[in-house]
């Protein structure tokens, strides 16, 4: 689904993602863990186009995303959540939802801010679909609320089922559960292992370990911007190099 080939990107002279290569099958969940500071958002911000790289490839199947505008990039169906959420407080949970199927383009922004007498049938069939997709994570009772109003830990599910709305064949979520309870991680892992079973590939940055090894196909570690180990959750785990750079962290606090 995706391949990233010599990635790197330089903030002043510190290469925040130095040379990073890896592959994410179609349908798979594929993790990227690491400390503070090891580049995991920077790569979600080269793939989506937020940042243009300083070498590097990235392509989603046959189509190169380098060079892309960020709105191209969704269209072309890649999907982000963001490590601090970027949700409109003040409108309602249905319309935040909406506003993600409008990032895909199909719908067209501008006739989309066009006044129009009545709901046109597209706009039913596309809130039909936000409202399904508010089931999903359990929220179809709250589509009128003020997103703001919300929960911190619905808040997270609010702005996946949002991302969701522009259907994406990719989907990158950044630290989803940073915040959440154990039950509303339970839920999220719930979710996740769900929309896996759909077919949808899924990048995850996480630090919450539990969450990674149990819905992680393959692991990417980061440190200081390098790759230091790929391998599924049992490898990721015995691996003494990562265990020092990142697993062993919790424990050298004790
Ligand atoms: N826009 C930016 N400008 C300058 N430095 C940045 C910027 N974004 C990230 N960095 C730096 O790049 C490094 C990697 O950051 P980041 O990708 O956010 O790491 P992670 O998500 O793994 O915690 C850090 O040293 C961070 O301070
Ligand atoms: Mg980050």
């Amino acid at each position: 689904m995706l391949q990233v080939e010599g990635l790197t990107k330089y903030f002043g002279g510190v290469a925040a993602v130095d040379h990073v290569s890896f592959t994410v099958p179609e349908g798979s969940i594929y993790a990227l863990i690491g400390p503070n500071g090891a580049g995991k958002t920077t790569v979600f911000n080269l793939i989506t186009g937020v940042l243009p790289p300083d070498s590097g490839k990235i392509s989603l199947k046959d189509c190169r995303l380098n060079g892309l505008n960020p709105s191209q990039i969704a269209a072309a169906g890649v999907a982000r959540t963001f490590q601090n959420l970027q949700l409109f407080g003040s409108m309602t949970v249905l319309e935040n939802v909406v506003t993600g199927a409008y990032l895909r383009g199909s719908m067209g922004f501008v006739r989309s801010m066009v006044r129009r007498p009545g709901i046109s049938p597209e706009d039913r069939a596309l809130m039909q679909y936000s409202l399904g997709l508010l089931s999903e994570v359990g929220l179809s009772d709250k589509a009128g609320w003020p997103a703001g109003r919300l929960p911190f830990g619905q808040q997270r599910l609010l702005e996946i089922a949002r991302a969701l709305a522009s259907c994406p064949s990719l989907l990158l979520l950044d630290e989803p559960a940073a915040g959440l309870n154990t039950g509303e991680t339970r839920e999220l892992t719930g979710f996740l292992k769900r929309l896996k079973e759909k077919g949808l590939t899924i990048i995850l940055v996480e630090h919450d370990m539990d969450t990674v090894m149990e819905v992680a196909d393959s692991i990417l570690v980061l440190d200081f911007g390098r790759v230091i180990f790929e391998g599924t959750p049992v490898e990721v785990q015995a691996n003494p190099e990562v265990i020092r750079a990142y697993l062993g962290e919790e424990d050298e606090e004790c």
